[in-house]
């Protein structure tokens, strides 16, 4: 082989440490361009992120965010990417991470996501991470055995679940707003944004610490707190992106307590597609109707209010009995499949260091 051309292979194997927010745009381009293909490929009918969009989240990632991202290039394209993200001032889980690793179609089974995986774990375990949180789809076939190579655990099996209106049950619509008991409990909306007020701030934070009671199959981390000043924060940066949210609270009469609520968001750049966030009844209020209230309620919202949402789409691990029923009694049907794994970071480095660092791999 041709010096040059055994030089740009060697290049083009070797994955690159890339700063979002200071890379060149025509480097963040072909991330862009490397993403939206890869998003086609699942959601083939959904409209491609436009740049403007990608490059804002690129380049002003969210406070107390860290992002660490290993591209390997050939020329003018990405072939594969690994990225991990964590919080810094997470106090429950303070050493663990996201991330994703993907490789082009064209390019699999040649060892890149290995040597991107690697890269990316030597970078962060200095870092103090130490546990990685990731996820696969069975429609991409080398994510299972791939994760399962790095000695991952498994985690829990999710799906997201998709409402078409067209498909809508409206009967259990109608059915749960009749049977809402509404004499025990009053709906407050919030829409984008929270009130100043400490107290009712406060009872949001506690409110939303229900969201721990969700199953979590075999992923070990602690629970979540939630504190007035991640509320906030997460709202700016919503705003920042655009991104629309509704919060609809269902509060105990008698006690001011919150005892449930529900969450969408919207994006004006995807107008048909609403997400359905968190929904979460308190376990002490549990079995008076309260969730497929609140979910109808927003549904009737959304018919009303966001005449061009044509579809909600929203997350649920499968061993969640109640969440799937009230779901599946309103239409939502299985989209698209996900298996969630646990990766220490220690273990499948050593495995990796043995594989990409053995003489086999090198030129
Ligand atoms: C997972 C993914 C990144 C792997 O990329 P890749 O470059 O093909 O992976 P590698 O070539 O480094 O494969 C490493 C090992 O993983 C396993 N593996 C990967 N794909 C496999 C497949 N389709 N069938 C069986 N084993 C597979 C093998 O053990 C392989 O080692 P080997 O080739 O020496 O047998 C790629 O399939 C992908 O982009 N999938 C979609 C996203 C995803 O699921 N990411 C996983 C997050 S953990």
């Amino acid at each position: 082989m041709a010096r040059e051309a055994v030089l740009a292979m060697l290049m083009s194997m070797t994955p690159q440490l890339v700063d979002p927010q200071t890379a060149p745009e025509a480097e963040l381009w072909l991330h862009h361009e490397f993403w939206n293909a890869r998003r086609a490929e699942v959601l083939p009918d959904d409209p491609p992120i436009p740049w403007e969009e990608r490059l804002k989240w690129m380049r002003e990632p969210a406070e107390h965010t860290a992002i660490r991202v290993f591209a390997i290039y050939d020329q003018q394209q990405v072939l594969g990417i690994a990225s991990a993200d964590w919080r810094t001032n997470d106090t429950e889980n303070p050493d663990f991470a996201w991330c994703e690793v993907m490789v082009a179609p064209s390019h699999l089974r040649r060892g890149l996501g290995s040597r991107l995986t690697h890269a990316l774990f030597e970078e962060i375990l200095p870092l103090g991470r130490k546990k990685m949180f990731t996820q696969t789809m069975s429609n991409r076939a080398g994510g299972k055995p791939f994760a399962e190579m790095l000695g991952a655990k498994f985690g829990q099996e999710e799906h997201t679940n998709q409402l078409l209106f067209s498909e809508m049950n409206r009967a259990y619509v109608q059915h749960s707003l009749e049977k809402a008991p509404t004499s025990e409990y009053e709906l407050l909306w919030f829409d984008g944004e929270y009130p100043d007020d400490e107290e009712v701030l406060q009872k949001l934070c506690d409110m939303f610490a229900i969201m721990n009671t969700a199953p979590r199959g075999d992923l070990e981390f602690n629970d979540w707190k939630v504190t007035p000043e991640k509320l906030r924060q997460e709202a700016l940066e919503a705003k920042k992106h655009n991104q629309e949210w509704w919060l609809c609270v269902a509060k105990h009469r008698q006690t001011g307590h919150f005892a449930g609520f529900t969450e969408t968001g919207w994006h004006h750049n995807r107008p048909n597609i609403a997400g359905q966030y968190g929904t979460g009844v308190d376990p002490s209020h549990r079995g008076h109707g309260l969730g497929a209230w609140l979910k109808a309620v927003m549904i009737e919202r959304i018919l009303r209010d966001r005449p061009s949402v044509d579809r909600i789409r929203t997350g649920n691990a499968d061993s969640n009995v109640p969440m799937l029923k009230i779901n599946h009694s309103l239409g939502f049907k299985p989209f698209l499949d996900r298996t969630e794994w646990q990766i220490d970071i220690h273990k499948s480095l050593e495995i990796l260091r043995a594989k990409v660092l053995s003489p086999a791999w090198s030129v």
